[in-house]
């Protein structure tokens, strides 16, 4: 019996995940515009046969600018580009949905699908924060339960819109004189809370039928979505039995849904800082500590944490009357994430600034490959991930690094594939999942 086999995504940011990596003389500081860069980054990640490489987004210009690189490529236009520089490997984009309209976005994603061969992944996010909101004609951000309630009718009039074309619609009968037929088109017509969308899609069916959907919000309005809506979810998880608990959670939440278990990819990130010895790793860790700014770790913990400026000590501890996740309107799980790693490990505002610093409170783990392999295959095998979502600390060599000495491990224990093959796959098959039927067609073993 063939094993069971990780599922791994490549985030991908510009000089790598941690906020100090723009510093080491290795890096870039302008990488984030350079196409060459990303190409170079997905071709290491299609070397080590990664499922998908991913961007994220948002409608706003994040980050204080003295911190580290700020300003990003639009995901969906780089990726198209990365299309053409790769051949196998899953291309994801983030896009929100509090700031698109769905007739717009369904179009960019048919384009990114029919251009790469069936390739295309959207994580589907609703966009944190004030920021974006002003940019946008409005005050302040939509409540956080507004923002998933116009995410789901956005996924429905999206859905609806990538099957208002039947997989055959297209006939190409050059004799008859007939190209397609009109009696497989099948335009949404919807009138909803938020949207209102009338005609059917100006792009035909695509190889996967619709994007790969992915979802990344763990809150419980997140993960009521994900149980509907996503295919592959990443998350941020601090220790194995939070994992676990959000991966059985996630999982029947799913079946409660009516779907399959199996039919939802829980990604955990993970931050490797890779070393050919245990001490090389921390040192390479230790490094990258020692770059880091603290008085803007103290900055964005102060905004994400919702407190005034200056109100954080750099040797002292979180305040203790932290208003609780209900309370808060932007990202809700990543609040209780850092506020209960800073309570658990006992950390002072310096030591969680540290912390975070390497994954904005995703696992950092600094280890020899061997190490690194272990700790992904103990989580893989303990029922807390399906693969995972690598974030390399530096890019491009923390992506090499990892490609040339974890990934021949993974393979080496039949944990990961050893090649793509021959035949071109869809990103869905490549996460093992089935194609999508198309609404509008019943499936003939129900006729
Ligand atoms: C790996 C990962 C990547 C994410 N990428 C983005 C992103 O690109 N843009 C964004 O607005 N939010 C992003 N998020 C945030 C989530 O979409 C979500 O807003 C956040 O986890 C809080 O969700 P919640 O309010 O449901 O708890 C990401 C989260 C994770 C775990």
């Amino acid at each position: 019996m063939t094993r069971r086999q990780l599922h791994l995504n490549a985030f991908l940011m510009n000089t790598g995940h941690h906020e100090a990596s723009w510093r080491l003389p290795e890096s870039d500081p302008y990488a984030h515009v350079d196409l060459a860069h990303y190409v170079r980054l997905a071709r290491i990640a299609e070397r080590g046969t990664f499922d998908s490489l991913f961007l994220a987004d948002g409608p706003q210009l994040w980050n204080n600018l003295a911190q580290r690189p700020a300003g990003a490529l639009e995901p969906i236009t780089l990726l198209t580009a990365l299309a053409t520089a790769t051949e196998h490997i899953g291309l994801i984009a983030t896009a929100s949905t509090s700031y698109n309209s769905p007739y717009n976005l369904a179009r960019k994603f048919a384009t990114l699908d029919h251009l790469s061969g069936g390739r295309a992944g959207w994580n589907i996010v609703t966009t944190a924060g004030a920021e974006a909101a002003r940019n946008f004609g409005l005050d302040a951000e939509p409540a956080h339960a507004e923002r998933y309630a116009r995410a789901a009718e956005f996924l429905d009039v999206a859905l609806k819109l990538w099957d208002s074309w039947e997989d055959d619609t297209i006939i190409a009968d050059k004799a008859a004189g007939v190209w397609g037929d009109d009696a497989k088109i099948h335009p949404p017509r919807h009138q909803g809370r938020y949207f209102s969308v009338e005609g059917a899609l100006n792009v035909p069916r695509t190889p996967q039928g619709y994007p790969l959907l992915v979802q990344a919000g763990s809150s419980e309005d997140g993960k009521r979505f994900a149980a509907r809506y996503a295919e592959a979810v990443f998350t941020a998880q601090q220790t194995i039995e939070d994992a676990r608990a959000f991966y059985a959670d996630l999982k029947a939440r799913t079946v409660a849904a009516g779907r399959d278990a199996d039919h939802i990819k829980v990604l955990p990130g993970i931050v490797p800082v890779i070393g050919s010895t245990e001490a090389e790793a921390l040192a390479n860790e230790r490094v990258l500590e020692d770059h880091i700014v603290h008085a803007h770790g103290v900055d964005r913990l102060e905004r994400l944490l919702q407190l005034a400026p200056g109100t954080l000590e750099l040797d002292g501890p979180l305040p203790s009357d932290l208003p609780p996740e209900s309370a808060v309107e932007g990202a809700k799980s990543r609040y209780t994430l850092i506020v209960e790693l800073a309570r658990r490990d006992r950390l002072t505002v310096r030591q969680l600034i540290g912390r975070l610093g390497g994954g904005r409170g995703h696992l950092t783990f600094a280890g020899t490959p061997e190490q690194v392999a272990d700790t992904i295959e103990l989580w893989f095998e303990s029922g807390a991930a399906d693969g995972f979502n690598i974030m390399p600390a530096v890019l491009p060599s923390g992506l090499e690094t990892f490609v040339d000495h974890v990934v021949p491990i993974l393979r080496a224990r039949g944990l990961l594939r050893t090649e793509y093959g021959d035949a071109r796959r869809t990103l869905r098959e490549r996460y093992g999942l089935p194609r999508p039927a198309n609404q509008h067609v019943i499936a003939p073993a129900l006729v």
